[in-house]
C-alpha cells in the first residue's frame, strides 16, 4: 500500500499566516502539522509517499526532504493549481500504479492515527473506504447521507443545508477503482474535481464503498479555532520535561516542556505549555494551552491558550488569549499613551482588543 499526502492548495482560511507559507507546516504543539500525518502513515506499515505540492513546494520539501528521517521514501508530484483533490489522484497516477493508497490530506490531524483503518483496509474488499465524523458546523466540510444500513445515499461537498451532521474526514483509503472514478468526473461548480464527487461516481457505479464513523478525535486544522483545539489536545499529552534553564523564581505547574536554549526567568508557567528553544520567559504568566516557539521573547506579559511561531515577542501586555501570532511578530504596549492601541497589521489579519 502506499500513500498520497496532499499538501498543495491554498490557505485562505488561516491567511494572512498560510498566504506566503504553507498552511501544513503551522505548529501544533511547535511540531508541523504535517509531520503528525507523516507519522502516522508510517505507523500504519506505508513506507512510499508521494506529496503532492502548489506554490509552498519549496517549504514542504525543505521541511519533508526525502522523508528519511520518518522512515519514509517521499516522490513530490507538483500540481500546476489546485484543481481539486480528486485532480491530486489524476496526476499521481504513475506514482500510485495500481497498488491500494492511503490520501491523507495534509492539513487534518487525527489523533489516533491511522493504523487500525488501514488494518481494516487491508483484510477487508473494499474499493474505497472513506471515514465520516459528527460535527456543528457540517456546512464546511463534505457531508455523507447514510442509510440504516450504514450504506451511503449520498455526498456533498460543503453545501448549503446538509443533509446530516456527518463530515467527510480527510484520510480516504482507495482501490485502484479511483482512478476510473477521477477520470470520469467534471469540474464543480467552484472549478475543482471534487474527490467527494469521484466517491459518489464509485457508489453509483456499483464499487463496494464503506463508510467508518471515527469517534476519536479529528480536526481540519484550517481554521483558528481548529488550531487551537488541536494544540490543546497534543499538549494535553507531552511528556513534561525541563531541557533549558528555569530560575528559583519561576513557579512550574503541569505539564511543561522546555526546549533547549530557552531560559525562564521570574515567571508563573501552568501547563499544558511547551516553550521552544533559545526562547526568553522574563516576568510573565504563561498559561494551560499555550505553545510558544523558538527564538521567541515573552516579557512583562500575559498570555494563554494561544500559539506564537517562531521569533515573535509579546512585551508588557495584560492577558493574550485565543490567539494565533505568527512568525517575527511583534506585539507591544503602546508607550506612554493610554488608551490607545498602535497597530501596524499584514493583509487579512484579525485583531479584536478591548473595547
Ligand atoms: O478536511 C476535510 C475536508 O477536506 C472534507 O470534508 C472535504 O470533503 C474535502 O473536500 C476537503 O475540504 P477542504 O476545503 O478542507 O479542502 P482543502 O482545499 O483545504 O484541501 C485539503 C488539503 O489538500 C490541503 O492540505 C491542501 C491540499 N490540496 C487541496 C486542493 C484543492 C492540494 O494539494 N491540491 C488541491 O488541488
Amino acid at each position: 500500500m502506499k500513500a498520497l499526502v496532499l499538501a498543495g492548495g491554498r490557505g485562505t482560511r488561516l491567511r494572512p499566516l498560510t498566504h506566503t507559507s504553507a498552511k501544513q507546516l503551522v505548529p501544533v504543539a511547535n511540531k508541523p502539522v504535517l509531520y503528525y500525518g507523516l507519522e502516522a502513515i508510517r505507523q500504519a506499515g506505508i513506507t512510499s509517499v508521494g506529496i503532492v505540492i502548489g506554490d509552498t513546494g519549496h517549504e514542504i520539501r525543505d521541511a519533508v526532504g526525502d522523508g528519511s528521517r520518518f522512515g519514509l521514501d517521499v516522490t513530490y508530484i507538483p500540481q500546476e493549481a489546485p484543481l481539486g483533490l480528486a485532480h491530486c489522484v489524476l496526476i499521481a497516477r504513475e506514482f500510485l500504479a495500481d497498488e491500494p493508497f492511503v490520501m491523507y490530506l495534509g492539513d487534518n490531524f487525527l489523533v489516533d492515527g491511522i493504523t487500525d483503518l488501514v488494518d481494516a483496509f487491508r483484510l477487508a474488499d473494499h474499493d474505497a473506504q472513506i471515514l465520516l465524523t459528527r460535527v456543528a458546523e457540517p456546512q464546511f466540510y463534505g457531508v455523507a447521507e447514510i442509510g440504516p444500513g450504514g450504506e451511503i445515499l449520498g455526498l456533498e461537498e460543503k453545501p448549503e443545508h446538509p443533509r446530516s451532521d456527518l463530515a467527510i474526514v480527510g484520510v480516504y483509503i482507495f482501490s485502484p477503482a479511483i482512478h476510473g472514478a477521477v477520470r470520469a468526473i467534471t469540474p464543480s461548480a467552484r472549478g475543482e474535481l471534487e474527490i467527494t464527487d469521484a466517491v459518489t461516481w464509485l457508489v453509483a457505479n456499483g464499487f463496494r464503498v464503506h463508510s467508518h464513523l471515527v469517534s476519536g478525535y479529528w480536526k481540519d486544522t484550517g481554521r483558528l479555532q481548529d488550531m487551537l483545539e488541536c494544540n490543546r489536545i497534543v499538549l494535553e499529552r507531552v511528556e513534561p520535561a525541563n531541557r533549558g534553564t528555569v530560575d528559583d523564581l519561576s513557579e512550574i505547574t503541569g505539564r511543561v516542556v522546555v526546549e533547549p536554549g530557552a531560559v525562564v526567568e521570574n515567571s508563573i508557567l501552568r501547563g499544558p505549555i511547551v516553550i521552544g528553544a533559545d526562547t526568553k520567559i522574563l516576568s510573565s504568566y504563561v498559561g494551560p494551552f499555550t505553545s510558544i516557539g523558538s527564538g521567541c521573547l515573552v516579557c512583562g506579559a500575559e498570555i494563554e491558550y494561544s500559539i506564537v511561531l517562531d521569533g515573535s515577542s509579546v512585551q508588557g501586555v495584560s492577558r493574550v488569549a485565543h490567539s494565533l501570532i505568527g512568525r517575527n511578530v511583534e506585539v507591544s504596549r503602546a508607550a506612554g499613551v493610554s488608551n490607545t492601541h498602535e497597530l501596524m497589521v499584514g493583509d487579512h489579519s484579525r485583531i479584536q482588543v478591548r473595547a
